[in-house]
Parts: structure tokens; C-alpha cells; sequence
């Protein structure tokens, strides 16, 4: 099967971790097993258009953003290119233009390579199908997963919804350090819709970029027991998941984001990603917890927004809370208003 010319378009969401992915062994596999809601609203949209090419002795693309050239992605797109080659044998044979776009604003400290690396598989696979189309949904997905990952780790979980594990972790049937799968028991309805406001403290560039901070998980003096009470905590969150108990998952939830940080200020070189003002935010949300008993916690990425999770029932009170005492701690006032989505989609 030959194909001369095409384009597909894909949007992927970003996702929010409850267990931590953070550190990692040769060709992107995880030091632990990690979980993640998918989003629905923060999304890249990513269109590829592609055209055989005479020469196939090296790859060749051009990166468009909002329509725009965008030469400073180059690099990260060609090692991403180089490590799938192998499971993408004509890449060679085509020139893509890669155009790509997100539904946050950009420069909004919301790291776009996991919903971006997600879109751009996606659009590889529609590819790999077109040339081969011999090939089941089951494979499609878990194949986009893979390749997701070997662009950025995280990426791998937001190819589906609404809860992604990834990493092998013995007692989830199906899981897997190649790629993420959506969470395969039963999920309690406490989690319907569950909301995640995301409060936008410090827009500016990443402090420490993923890929440093994973590396410094190489030789950190509590590495091993972090990666055990990774596996420990994901555990605990399948009976939770099940029972809906808002309590211990808020415990866990809670206890991850700041363990993240924590490994962050242990290591050598050492961080500190939080601001004052996310500090000011946690603050907050347990006097509102203690005080209003509506289960609202937060979580953190490698920096110093705040994800503020909520369930959908307590939706209107939390946002009131949100308006009134936390948007003052947000640079420009900003936060988005995202919650649990279903991964990504052909357009
Ligand atoms: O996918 P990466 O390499 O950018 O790593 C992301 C790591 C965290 O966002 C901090 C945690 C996670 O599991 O998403």
C-alpha cells in the first residue's frame, strides 16, 4: 500500500496525575507506576498533513503553531521522529507539516507535551492504519500509547479516558510500562465528572524541565522508597476508586503532590517549584475543607500551579470558594476550568 498525499487532524487533552510518574529507566520507562484523570477542556489540536518524498534518507518535517513557523520545537520533534523510527518503518518516505494548536493559552505554565506528543501519535497512527489497515481498535490505541510515550512519558496516559494507568503494577490486569490503559475495574460514581480547576500561580518558563528532574531521580537518596510507595499508593487507590471513599483518596491525592516536591527539594541539585502563593492556595483549601467538609484537594506538577479536584455534586460551591478567596493568589487572575474527559479524538 502506497499513499501519496493526506492529512488527518487528532486533539488530545492533557492529564493530571494522582500518582506521580517521576523518574525513569532507559527508553522512557518508568521508575513506577503512575495514574491519571484524563482532562477535557486543555486540549491540543494537531493536524499532519504528509507528501511522498523522492529522497528517503532522512526525516523531514515542518512544525507549524496556530499556522505560524516554530523552529524551537524542532529538535524535541526530530528526537521524537529518531525513537520511533523503529515502529514507524516510512517516516522516511513522506514530508509532514505539523500544525498544532491548544485550547489554553499558551505560556499559561500548562505543559502542553503531554496532550501535544499525544495528538501527534495519534496522527501517526491514522497514518500507519491508512498504509495498513489490517489492524484492530485494541491495537491502534495501545500502539498510539506506546509511541506517545517515547515523546514525552506522560503523553502515553492521555490517549484515553477517564482514569489511565501506566506502569506494570501486578494486582491491574493489562497494565503495562510500554503504555498507559484506562483503568480496568469499577469506578465509583463519586468520581463522575469529577472537576479539576486548575489556578495559574506562575506562567513563566519550567524552573527544571521534566527531563532533568526525571534524571535526578537517578541516585536520589529516597529514590527506592519513593518507587515502592508509588506502587503502594496506586494500590490503595484501586479499593478507593471502587468505594468512593472521598476521604483516604483526598490522603493519597495530597500526600503524592507534595512527595513530587519532596523529591524535588532532596535531590542534588535541589528545587523548590512551589511559590508562595501556592502555599497561600493549600492553605486555603484546608481551612475551606475543615470548615465547609466538601471533600476539595489539590494536587501539583512540576511547578507551582495548583490543580484544585472536586467532585461535580459540590461544583458551584467550590467554584464560589474559588472566586472569593484563591484567584487573588493566581497571576492575572487566571485559572481554568477543566474536568475528567474521555482522551483523544479524530476531527
Ligand atoms: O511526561 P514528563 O516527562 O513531562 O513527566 C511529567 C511528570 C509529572 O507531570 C510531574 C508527573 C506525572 O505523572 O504527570
Amino acid at each position: 500500500q502506497t499513499l501519496e498525499s493526506g492529512q488527518f487532524q487528532w486533539s488530545a487533552p492533557s492529564n493530571i496525575a494522582l500518582v506521580k510518574y517521576w523518574g525513569k529507566k532507559a527508553d522512557q520507562i518508568p521508575a513506577n507506576p503512575s495514574v491519571s484523570f484524563t482532562l477535557n477542556n486543555c486540549k491540543t489540536i494537531t493536524k499532519l498533513a504528509f507528501e511522498k518524498k523522492n529522497n528517503t534518507d532522512k526525516f523531514s518535517f515542518d512544525l507549524l503553531f496556530e499556522g505560524k513557523p516554530k523552529e524551537d520545537f524542532k529538535p524535541k520533534i526530530q528526537k521524537f521522529f529518531e525513537r520511533i523510527e523503529i515502529y514507524l518503518p516510512f517516516l522516511k518516505d513522506y514530508h509532514f507539516t505539523i500544525d498544532t494548536r491548544n485550547t489554553f493559552p499558551h505560556s499559561s505554565g500548562i505543559a502542553s507535551s503531554a496532550s501535544g506528543m499525544a495528538a501527534l501519535a495519534m496522527n501517526m497512527m491514522s497514518l500507519e492504519r491508512a498504509l495498513n489497515p489490517e489492524m484492530t481498535e485494541d491495537y491502534f490505541y495501545q500502539k498510539a500509547s506506546l509511541l506517545a510515550r517515547l515523546g514525552s512519558g506522560s503523553a502515553c496516559r492521555s490517549v484515553k479516558g477517564e482514569v489511565v494507568v501506566w506502569g506494570n503494577q501486578a494486582n491491574i490486569e493489562g497494565s503495562s510500562d510500554l503504555f498507559g490503559v484506562e483503568f480496568p475495574y469499577a469506578i465509583h460514581e463519586n468520581f463522575k465528572n469529577y472537576q479539576d480547576t486548575i489556578l495559574l500561580v506562575d506562567k513563566g518558563e519550567k524552573q527544571v524541565s521534566s527531563t532533568v528532574g526525571h534524571d535526578l531521580m537517578h541516585n536520589h537518596p529516597f529514590a527506592e522508597r519513593r518507587f515502592e510507595q508509588a506502587h503502594e499508593n496506586l494500590n490503595k487507590l484501586i479499593g478507593i476508586f471502587e468505594n468512593g471513599n472521598l476521604e483516604e483518596f483526598i490522603k493519597i491525592v495530597e500526600s503524592e503532590a507534595l512527595t513530587l516536591h519532596a523529591m524535588m527539594m532532596t535531590s542534588m541539585p535541589y528545587f523548590i517549584l512551589m511559590k508562595p502563593n501556592t502555599l497561600e492556595i493549600i492553605n486555603k483549601i484546608w481551612k475551606f475543607r475543615a470548615e465547609s467538609l466538601i471533600p476539595v484537594c489539590f494536587t501539583l506538577d512540576a511547578g507551582a500551579n495548583v490543580h484544585v479536584l472536586y467532585p461535580n455534586t459540590h461544583k458551584e460551591t467550590v467554584l464560589q470558594f474559588i472566586k472569593d478567596e484563591l484567584v487573588v493568589f493566581c497571576q492575572n487572575g487566571q485559572y481554568l476550568c477543566d474536568e475528567i474527559g474521555n482522551g483523544s479524538q479524530l476531527i
